[in-house]
């Protein structure tokens, strides 16, 4: 297994080796977590600190279980009611937990860059949950282990990524690790909800659904990132909808064995109808949080062998 890295920043440095790696490890931890006995030491004697500065369901509970799991002393910080509401700095916030000794930590920041900043600070392994509207690398990674799980394979897909792109950092994650792994991507969604610059990802652009739908092995959904948003980005939520919103008619251009995706929260009857995403035929939006334990628990795990192989002074090469 290759994963030659210190941190988990992002899916931008990472080769098609190390996805695969990441991924077929994630394999293994799902026939753990779906035995009787759901334990592994694999992280047993470290000590792992959720940081967590914008608000977080599904994720933060994924990693706390994940370390959970591989045996790691797990220790979620509220920081709606740190020192950081006092004034203290994400760097002064950091230093403090470092001298804590920490050997992973696990940070959500609201601020694009944030969590490399605090990477170069720390002496442990850092993973990135998500950091504006830049990367959510865990996030690409139980994403890519659902659809080649689902669909037997992870290359020559045709994916349609829809809705708030401008906003999403899931986007903006899955778009590199499906081009990496070299599938056909189409980003589809209304002009104002486009980055600047999305030429140079490879992507194709669609503001037409049912053109962006048309054939596509695996449709994506994203939520409206309202709280990223300070103007007005679309007419309406009924309109947009209208549009942009997947039901059944627009998901009958995608190929009939499509599947639906979406990384959650959802807003039901805004970007999907509700019956989609509880069609049990269609819809992986449960097997997408099954796999994301998975994921965070091979991705800590993979860590943690570089930390102790570097402890231990061996060249890991990262
Ligand atoms: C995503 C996020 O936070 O970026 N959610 C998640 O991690 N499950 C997507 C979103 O908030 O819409």
């Amino acid at each position: 297994m290759t994963f030659a890295h210190r941190h988990l920043l992002g899916i931008e440095p990472l080769s098609q080796a190390d996805i695969t790696s990441v991924l077929d490890l994630a394999d293994q931890y799902v026939t753990l977590n779906r035995g009787a006995q759901k334990h592994s030491d694999a992280l047993a004697g470290l000590t792992q600190i959720n940081m967590f500065f914008e608000n977080s369901t599904r994720t933060q509970s994924s990693f706390e279980l994940a370390g959970k799991r591989l045996g790691a002393d797990v220790m979620n910080m509220s920081m709606q009611t740190s020192s950081v509401k006092k004034g203290e700095t994400l760097i002064d916030t950091a230093l403090t937990l470092n001298a804590m000794h920490p050997d992973l930590l696990v940070v959500r920041h609201p601020n694009s860059g944030a969590v490399a900043l605090l990477a170069q600070k720390v002496n442990c392994a850092v993973l990135n949950a998500g950091d504006g509207r830049h990367e959510h690398p865990t996030q690409a990674l139980l994403d890519a282990l659902t659809i080649r799980r689902k669909k037997g394979r992870l290359h020559r897909l045709t994916i349609a990524i829809c809705g708030d792109i401008a906003h999403s950092r899931v986007a903006r994650s899955n778009l590199i690790l499906l081009g990496k792994m070299e599938n056909r991507v189409r980003l589809v969604g209304p002009p104002t909800l486009m980055p600047a610059g999305i030429g140079e990802f490879g992507a194709e652009v669609c503001h037409d659904m049912r053109e962006g739908l048309k054939d596509a092995d695996v449709v994506m959904m994203l939520r409206l990132q309202k709280e990223r948003m300070d103007g007005g980005f679309i007419p309406s939520e009924r309109e947009y909808y209208h549009r942009y919103g997947l039901d059944a008619e627009k998901l009958s251009h995608a190929k009939p064995d499509a599947i639906v995706m979406h990384p959650g929260p959802m807003n039901r009857g805004v970007e999907i109808d509700g019956a989609i995403a509880d069609d049990i035929n269609r819809s992986v939006i449960q097997e997408q949080v099954e796999m994301g334990v998975a994921v965070r628990m091979a991705a800590m795990d993979l860590l943690a062998r570089n930390l102790r192989a570097e402890r231990a002074g061996k060249d890991v090469a990262v």
